[in-house]
């Protein structure tokens, strides 16, 4: 059986903050730890191009980043962790599938579209400033995800929409060239709770509010009595409804410690108070890790060698599915070509069953022709195993099995058609 895949990338153009830490990090590093799946993160440095134009914080960001993922505990030697550009089969894949990509399906990427309303708005050119790199965006993204075939790719609720062009990408591909990818799903965290930033709203660095995660203690003390609170004096109750400074608390602290904050704003606690405790319960959690952390950052090299390990781990399916990418597309060995060209052209061109199950539980299948034309379709199975059943007769028999199955057949080509389509299957031809 297939192992699961779960992959993700984080943009190195920035210093991770507390946001993050509560957002993906802490709950990324505890899903890597179950066993049965197969993690992949990356640091997406390819992207980050796209929106920084400073090569220095490029790299400082490459390096904090690749730290705090490995201050918080995940584990280099259980999962892949790599950074993008010790890829170069990405930025070939990229090429592959921007050549099955509509161009009308990149401008309606969300990011790419707030870039030309933004223009539009200003009287500009629509393109005004907009990088093709922005514009190609998902497809690069695409390439992240399909090179290792991930099943699952855990993403804020923005990226949504870069999934399902991944998927759309790779259908595409397999399509044309054969079936050579898993079609991801986006997973997002619904009860992850947005984490309010100093001024209230979310945390967010195009916010300019950001509590930086691994910041010297006293300037996390610092900024934690910097949180906008209202102006109620000690003494008076105070409201936990909205405000930044328990919601912040809520993120770190247990069940019974926040029911305890609660009954505090309600007994009046004073704000200087409550954001002391706020202060303790973060620093307890956040302290072992910045030692770590502040270790690692002064250790460049150490970071340097565990990435380079990754990247080999990661190479060592990137490269040999690159290859058979290459030969599934046409890009072969001159002098191999007669016998390869054959043999996978004709697969390439085979007709295939395609089996699925609907909405309504029962289980269907299909046979189309090379171009996606459909020429059988059946009618619903209770179990899998019939439908598979049904399918084995037809690649076994041929036309033969045609008339015994009738009752599950509903739509039917012309008979030359199908009995060509059919005559693909069969024992001699597996
Ligand atoms: N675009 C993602 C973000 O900004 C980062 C990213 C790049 C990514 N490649 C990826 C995420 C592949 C998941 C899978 O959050």
């Amino acid at each position: 059986m297939k192992t699961h895949r779960v992959l993700t990338g984080i943009t190195t153009s920035g210093t991770p903050h507390l946001g993050n830490y509560v957002g993906a990090i802490r709950p990324t590093v505890r899903a890597s730890r179950l066993a049965e799946v197969e993690s992949f993160y990356f640091l997406a440095d390819y992207h980050a191009l796209i929106k920084v134009g400073e090569p220095a914080r490029v790299q400082r960001s490459t390096l904090e980043i690749a730290a705090t993922w490995l201050a918080c505990g995940l584990d280099p030697e259980k999962v892949t962790f790599y950074r993008q550009s010790d890829i170069p089969e990405i930025p070939e894949l990229t090429w592959l599938l921007t050549c099955v990509t509509g161009k009308g399906i990149l401008n309606r990427a969300h990011a790419y579209k707030a870039s030309v309303d933004k223009n539009n708005a200003a009287g500009e050119d629509p393109d005004a400033g907009v990088t093709a790199g922005l514009f190609m965006y998902p497809v690069l993204m695409a390439a992240d995800i399909l090179m290792f075939n991930a099943h699952q790719v855990p993403v804020g609720r923005d990226q949504i929409q870069h999934i399902e062009m991944a998927r759309d990408m790779a259908s595409s591909f397999n399509h044309l060239y054969g079936e050579h990818f898993t079609l991801p799903e986006a997973v997002t965290e619904d009860h992850v709770a947005l984490l309010p930033g100093l001024d209230g709203r979310k945390m967010s660095k195009s916010y300019d509010n950001t509590i930086p995660l691994f910041v010297p203690r006293e300037q996390l003390r610092k900024l934690i009595m910097g949180i906008v609170t209202d102006s109620r004096a000690p003494g008076e109750p105070k409201s936990t409804e909205g405000s930044a400074l328990f919601q912040l608390y809520q993120a770190f602290a247990s069940a019974d410690e926040t029911t305890a904050l609660a009954q505090a704003f309600a007994e009046g606690i004073a704000w200087g108070d409550a954001k002391q405790t706020l202060f303790e319960r973060l620093d307890r959690e956040i302290a072992p890790l910045r030692e770590v952390y502040d270790q690692l950052i002064q250790d460049p090299a150490r970071i340097e060698k565990t990435l380079k390990a990754g990247a080999d781990k990661a190479r060592a399916i990137a490269t040999p599915f690159t290859a058979r990418l290459r030969e599934a597309v046409g890009l072969r060995r001159l002098d191999s070509a007669v016998s390869a060209t054959t043999t996978k052209a004709a697969k390439a061109a085979a007709p295939a069953f395609k089996q699925y199950r609907e909405s309504d539980g029962l289980f269907y299948f299909k046979l189309v022709d090379a171009g996606g034309q459909l020429l059988l379709q059946s009618t619903g199975f209770a179990s899998g195993k019939e439908a598979a059943g049904a399918i084995a007769r037809l690649q076994q028999q041929g036309s033969q099995a045609l008339d015994g199955l009738q009752a599950q057949l509903t739509t039917r080509a012309d008979p030359a058609a199908l009995a060509q389509a059919l005559a693909h299957f069969g024992p001699d031809k597996a």
